[in-house]
């Protein structure tokens, strides 16, 4: 076996940017203020990793299709030395979730090597299935429903009865959830968040066995990012909403019956993922303010190595405000 020296762990680097941008987010919370949210975390998240060591370039960014603050994909962000890197934010997943107090609203980001982030264009949703390491190898997104809870099922060696899909709810997913309830199987629907809903299925603690549905296409990169450093798989198909965007997408070179896997969304070994709560959450506590200081919680994960580290952060506003002035999120 050959060993070699420890080398640089990113994601430890991104946590900074993720509880800047829960910070700067989290007083919103309840306030039905998308937008200030929203420019809130940007704003946050773009200043933290412009002063990450590497030459960044935005793959996944967000806003396109709530015209919301945002990232804008293509955009360079570090200090633009090596190492290159593909970057995906979701400064907030769960923007509705922030704004009306709602749990598990989370800030996210992924890095990964140039190149190896699938680009999506401009379509925005996808069709997914997303399970943790004990199903993995046991999904097809092509696949029934019924067909799907039956292999995951072998694979977790229980029965369907046992499992719980957790379900964007939308109209879309009327037909979806007919499926579903014919089966045995719980379901967990929820409001929004379905980065929350797939890194769920590999927190063994969540109860959550397998996400299904049409959700962002940003949403699905990022969550394949952190399923690639739990061990996890996601599954997707662009989602095309109308005829005019299948014609788009063709004269563009997309394929919208082509089967997008691990390797087709994150090509790479070598990715790093971090999220801090900004509400409460099943996965990660949402900020918590006090006097002269807050309280983050986050999940920063490596594909490399497969750790998986939980980091509960004491911010201190009289130490941190000498030297920057978004940190507690207040002008
Ligand atoms: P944002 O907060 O980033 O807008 O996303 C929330 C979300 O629920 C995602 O988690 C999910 O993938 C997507 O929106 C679903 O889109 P829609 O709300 O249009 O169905």
């Amino acid at each position: 076996m050959t060993s070699c020296e420890p080398d640089r762990n990113l994601a430890l680097e991104l946590v900074r940017v993720t509880e800047t941008a829960a910070l700067a987010a989290g007083r919103f919370m309840g306030r039905n203020d998308k937008n200030g949210s929203d420019e809130a975390a940007v704003e946050a998240m773009r200043l933290m990793l412009n002063s990450i060591e590497m030459e960044g370039t935005v793959i996944i960014g967000e806003g396109e299709k709530d015209d919301a603050p945002m990232l804008f994909n293509g955009e360079k962000l570090g200090t633009g030395n090596p190492p290159e890197v593909d970057i995906a934010v979701d400064p907030i997943d769960g923007t509705r979730l922030l704004a009306l107090g709602r749990a598990n609203a989370l800030a996210t980001v992924a890095v990964a090597d140039r190149g190896s982030m699938f680009d999506p264009g401009p379509f925005v949703y996808m069709q997914k299935i997303a399970v943790g390491p004990s199903a993995k190898g046991a999904i097809d997104v092509e696949a029934s429903p019924l067909e799907n809870l039956n292999r995951i099922a072998h694979a977790k060696r229980c029965g369907v009865d046992d499992l719980t899909v957790v379900v964007l709810d939308r109209p879309r997913h009327e037909q979806l959830l007919a499926e579903l309830r014919a089966t045995d199987a719980r379901i967990r629907l929820i409001t929004d968040g379905d980065v929350a809903g797939a890194v769920m299925t590999a927190w063994p603690e969540s109860g959550i066995d397998v996400l299904m549905g049409v959700g962002g296409t940003p949403e699905g990169v990022l969550s394949a990012c952190a399923l690639q450093c739990m061990g996890g798989e996601l599954q997707g198909k662009l989602w095309p909403r109308n005829g005019e965007e299948i014609q788009r997408g063709e004269a563009m070179g997309y394929d919208f019956d082509v089967v997008l896997g691990m390797e087709d969304l994150v090509r790479s070994d070598n990715c790093f993922f971090a999220a801090t709560g900004i509400t409460d959450g099943e996965l990660v506590n949402g900020v918590k303010y006090y006097g002269n200081g807050a309280r983050t919680h986050s999940l920063v994960m490596r594909s490399t190595s497969g750790t998986v580290r939980e980091i509960a952060t004491r911010h201190r506003w009289e130490k941190l405000m000498r030297f920057s002035n978004i940190a507690n999120g207040k002008d």
